[in-house]
């Protein structure tokens, strides 16, 4: 049964449209935690856009199941894992214009500094994701250069407006995911991920954990964090 890791910075995006302390992600990371998510992600980014290093620090503090800490790998955010230690590192790329993720890590330019920023996580006993394009090159390149696992960029998929786009982009994470399965590494997904779209991947009973942020923060406006999360939660089984 796939695992759900909940996103809670657009708690903070909320929270840091006005400055204030409410609403708290890491209230509603518990929150999210009593509603049977199996971990909880958080980005950092480098403009402390949402996430602050506060939350991240409390958080890992008196959470219940696992952190995921997203994060660029830069000597900065290296630091702050080395700190924090959570279970998981997610090194995904960052622009600073960007409005979300918008692509996955480009592995081939410095491939050599990657390895080594991996192996000191890695060394520091942290897991390390990168997140990647569905390229079986990609996927290649992340295995050789020391990553236990890949989270799939999902965003294509989510964004295919014809049906014959959603099913090439379907048949890219599949092979993808095979891939990494046959490498023996662990293999997530995420990326504009939602209730309606999410049944496809889900049958893809090989991806371990699914990382959903927006949609669930959005719903939860509606319906509240535990319904919200509870929903998703059924719909990744
Ligand atoms: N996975 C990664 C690596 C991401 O950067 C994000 C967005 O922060 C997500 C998953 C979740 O995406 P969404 O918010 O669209 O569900």
């Amino acid at each position: 049964m796939a695992r759900l890791s909940v996103n809670v910075d657009h708690v903070a995006t909320v929270r840091q449209a006005r400055l204030s302390i409410e609403p708290d992600p890491v209230s509603v990371a518990l929150m999210a935690e009593h509603a049977g998510a199996d971990s909880i992600t958080m980005h950092l980014r480098e403009d402390r856009r949402h996430i602050q290093d506060r939350d991240l620090f409390m958080l890992r503090r008196i959470m219940k199941t696992e952190l995921n800490f997203e994060m660029a790998a830069t000597k900065e955010m290296i630091t702050i894992a080395q700190d924090v230690r959570p279970g998981l590192v997610t090194i995904v790329p960052e622009k600073r214009q960007e409005l979300t993720t918008e692509g996955g890590l480009d592995v081939k330019t410095r491939p050599e500094r990657l390895k080594a920023d991996i192996q000191t996580l890695r060394d520091a006993g942290i897991e390390v994701n990168l997140f990647i394009d569905p390229l079986p090159d990609v996927v290649k390149l992340s295995h050789k250069l020391g990553a236990g696992g890949v989270e799939i960029h999902t965003g294509k998929y989510a964004d295919a407006e014809t049906k014959r786009e959603k099913l090439i982009e379907l048949k890219r994470i599949h092979d993808s995911v095979m891939l990494a399965k046959r490498l023996k590494i662990r293999v997530h997904a995420g990326h504009g991920l939602d209730y309606h779209n999410i049944a496809a991947v889900a049958a893809m009973t090989e991806i371990e954990e699914f990382a959903i942020g927006f949609s669930i923060i959005a719903r939860s406006v509606y319906a509240g964090i535990d319904r919200a999360v509870r929903d998703m939660k059924e719909l990744v089984r």
